[in-house]
């Protein structure tokens, strides 16, 4: 047996970075206590003020009110233990390093600690849950959930059952997110990187070829991705997209243009001598574009307020 949504009632996250913070936040912000936690003490110090700043941007542009923060903040309860964090919970989402091991190991671990019928889910980016289960006494309440950053933003997550998932715990995970006005989407199959990784990937191969061989700058490349692509795409599926154009058409522009396109199976030559210069973008203020501490702040804030125009525009 493993929770229904009705059931859940509180929420636990293991790991407080980039993504479990968020995650974190995506329940509180819809009413749901969260207790977090990560073996790093930085990042567990840190855990509410990066949630709090989140919740300031949301507040500024009216998704929620200034008095929601306090009642949001009031959800969350930092613990410095994977015990103490899944103890109590109805679901769990692991959100730490992209390691098998660790991420096998901490599964093991939860269920030392959770409740019998507690929901455990993985945001991994690429490890099929029949891996991360592999440990596992009751693999069947365990599931895949991969989130996208900014988790609190982004509307879809991932739904991915390993082998031995229940159908009773893809409901749950499936009802749970549409709770949380998350758009759950199920991948039938546990095919490495799921579908977004994969389908960003191959544009990705593209877009570092054509900056490494100067068909463009790096701020057009963008700029022309962003004007149509990203225009279009904020509504229509690329497959509605190219039905609205005409299958015809497709096939012929696609006999002219995938023998020329990049077709390697190695990261880009040029994107490899960046992160061996220790070039990894806003991480290190230098990658295809160079930042200082400021304009990264600004850039993650202007970010968000476009992405929460587009949410009031064509989720809310
Ligand atoms: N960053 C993204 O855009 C993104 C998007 C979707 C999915 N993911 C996936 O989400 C997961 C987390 O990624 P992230 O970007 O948040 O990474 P991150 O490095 O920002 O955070 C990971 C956190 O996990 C903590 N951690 C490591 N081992 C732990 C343990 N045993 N117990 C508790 N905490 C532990 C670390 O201290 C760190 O704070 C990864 O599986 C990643 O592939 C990332």
């Amino acid at each position: 047996m493993v929770v229904s949504a009705g059931q859940v009632k509180k929420v636990g996250v293991i790991g407080a970075g980039t993504m479990g913070h968020g995650i974190a936040q995506a329940y509180a912000q819809e009413g749901y206590p969260v207790t977090i936690t990560d073996v790093a003490k930085s990042a567990l110090t840190g855990v509410k003020d990066r949630i709090k700043s989140n919740l300031g941007t949301l507040a500024c542009e009216g998704l929620i009110s200034e008095k929601e923060i306090e009642n949001i903040m009031g959800r969350i309860t930092v613990v410095d233990s994977l015990e103490n964090a899944v103890r109590d919970a109805d679901l769990v989402t692991e959100a730490v390093f992209e390691d098998l091991p660790t991420k096998t190991g901490i599964f093991h671990e939860m269920e030392k600690f959770c409740s019998p019928e507690c929901l455990l889910a993985s945001n991994t980016s690429s490890f099929p849950m029949t891996q991360i289960s592999s440990q596992m006494e009751r693999p069947e309440r365990a599931i895949v959930t991969h989130w996208m950053n900014p988790p609190y933003l982004v509307p879809l997550v991932e739904v991915v059952p390993g082998e031995k998932t229940s159908e009773e715990t893809y409901k749950t995970a499936h009802e749970i997110l549409v709770k949380i006005k998350k758009v759950p989407v199920k991948v039938q199959k546990e095919i490495l990187g799921f579908l977004i990784n994969r389908i960003q990937s191959a544009m990705n191969r593209e877009v570092y070829h054509l900056v490494e061989v100067g068909a463009a700058s790096a701020e057009d490349i963008d700029r022309a991705v962003v004007t149509s692509l990203g225009f279009r795409l904020a509504f229509l599926g690329p497959l509605l997209v190219r039905d609205l154009a005409g299958l015809d058409v497709e096939c012929k522009v696609a006999d002219t243009i995938l023998p020329v396109l990049d077709s390697s199976t190695q990261p880009n030559r040029l994107l490899k001598d960046m992160v061996d210069r220790g070039d990894y973008g806003t991480k290190t203020g230098k990658g295809f574009f160079s930042y200082t501490p400021e304009s990264i702040a600004e850039l993650i804030k202007e970010r968000d307020r476009r992405f929460i125009h587009l949410l009031k525009e064509l989720y809310y």
